[in-house]
């Protein structure tokens, strides 16, 4: 009974089935079918906000490792280091400064720098001068000072030649050490890529105008400023050896003073050399002062439409022999300086000018004081 009253309950259920069945059948399938929806939404919602978690788990270690310099950013490109000490050796050093970018669409914003490269045996004495001259210019110079190789310069961390001592080597006076000095120079200043113009300075140069008139001067000039002369004499022609040939012909032989001012370009041609290197190296030795003849010539062989053909520092040859003129205390006043200010003719961009000179010397560290006195009214800075 049980069983038929339950046979009989269910007779309704036993009966349906079929008809159950075949109208739930789609309603199951639907079932299953929202359930899929419904994961796949819930499942790509959460891949969603997993990629936004992992993003920020994969950005998280970047960060980490940029400040310990193992993931390159843009800005180890393009800051230069704090110090201008490194330690790569020549080799490295030349061949990582020709490293230079072709794309000149800057995604930043550079301001080119001068870059002012001492060349010295050590101590610069007129370092308040150059101090109180690079005062308020803050971005656009770099300094570098090339010294004998085991010396220590003692700036204090408020000083523009602080840390801005590169590692050095021995210098022979009117040897290829000479160059190689003024080449490295040039090699570090390359690796900030914001200094556009390379000027050679030595302990006994002073500025003879102020910051601002020197870097318009420099940046709106049309040529880069290196003595480049075709010297007739034992002093000029006379110290070609024709072994140099065929890189360097008799007619191509150029002498200048090593005191130069050049563009980036000049620079990068200069730290690339190897040909013209060589045959210096061995064919140019006293009395060939390989200083004032292997960039003049290597660089009016390549390059003689960019240079102006002067040089920009002021020395006094009028008393002779192998060595200017040095000034010391007595003779600084601000007749002797307006003198060596502006009483010249040159060509500017072409065009006549009685400013030729921005640097001169050769001075003697007494002359600091009075030059210290003079240079608000007379030097401009
Ligand atoms: C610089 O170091 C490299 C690697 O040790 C070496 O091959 C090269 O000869 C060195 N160059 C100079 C000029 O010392």
């Amino acid at each position: 009974m049980g069983k038929e009253e339950g046979v009989k309950d269910t007779p309704p259920s036993n009966s349906r089935p079929t008809n159950q069945c075949r109208s739930l059948l789609p309603m199951r399938v639907l079932q299953v079918f929202l359930m899929l929806v419904v994961s796949a939404l819930g499942i790509s919602v959460v891949s969603m906000h997993m990629i936004k978690y992992l993003k920020i788990q994969t950005l998280a270690p970047t960060t980490l490792i940029s400040t310990c310099d193992e993931v390159t950013t843009l800005e180890s490109f393009i800051k230069p280091p704090s110090s201008a000490w490194h330690s790569m050796n020549d080799s490295e050093l030349l061949w990582r400064a020709s490293i230079e970018p072709r794309r000149y669409e800057y995604p930043f914003k550079r301001v080119p720098k001068m870059a002012f490269m001492f060349l010295t045996k050590g101590p610069l004495p007129f370092a308040p001068l150059w101090e109180r001259f690079f005062k308020g210019h803050e971005g656009f110079y770099s300094i570098y000072v090339h010294t004998l190789p085991d010396y220590k310069s003692d700036f204090s961390s408020s000083s523009v030649f602080y840390k801005r001592q590169i590692p050095s080597q021995h210098v022979a006076w009117g040897e290829m050490s000479m160059c190689e000095a003024e080449r490295r120079l040039l090699a570090n200043a390359l690796l900030d890529i914001s200094n556009e113009w390379f000027v050679l300075l030595s302990e006994a140069c002073i500025p003879l105008r102020g910051f601002d008139f020197i870097y318009s001067y420099v940046s709106k000039s049309r040529y880069s400023f290196m003595g480049s002369a075709d010297e007739d004499g034992p002093y000029g022609r006379g110290r070609y050896s024709y072994a140099m040939g065929p890189e360097v012909q008799l007619s191509q032989w150029r002498k200048g003073s090593q005191w130069f001012e050049i563009n980036r370009e000049l620079a990068l041609y200069i730290i690339e050399d190897i040909v013209y290197y060589r045959k210096f190296k061995e064919f140019c030795r006293p009395p060939c002062y390989v200083d004032e003849h292997y960039f003049p010539t290597m660089i009016s062989i390549g390059y003689s439409d960019l240079l102006a053909k002067r040089t920009l520092t002021w020395t006094d040859w009028s008393k002779g022999g192998p060595h200017p003129t040095t000034f010391g205390k007595s003779v600084i006043t601000e007749m002797f300086l307006k003198k060596i200010q502006e009483d010249h003719s040159c060509l500017y961009n072409d065009q006549k000018s009685h400013v030729c000179y921005l640097f001169a010397r050769k001075f003697d560290p007494s002359a600091l004081e009075p030059l210290l006195k003079l240079s608000p009214k007379v030097l401009g800075f």
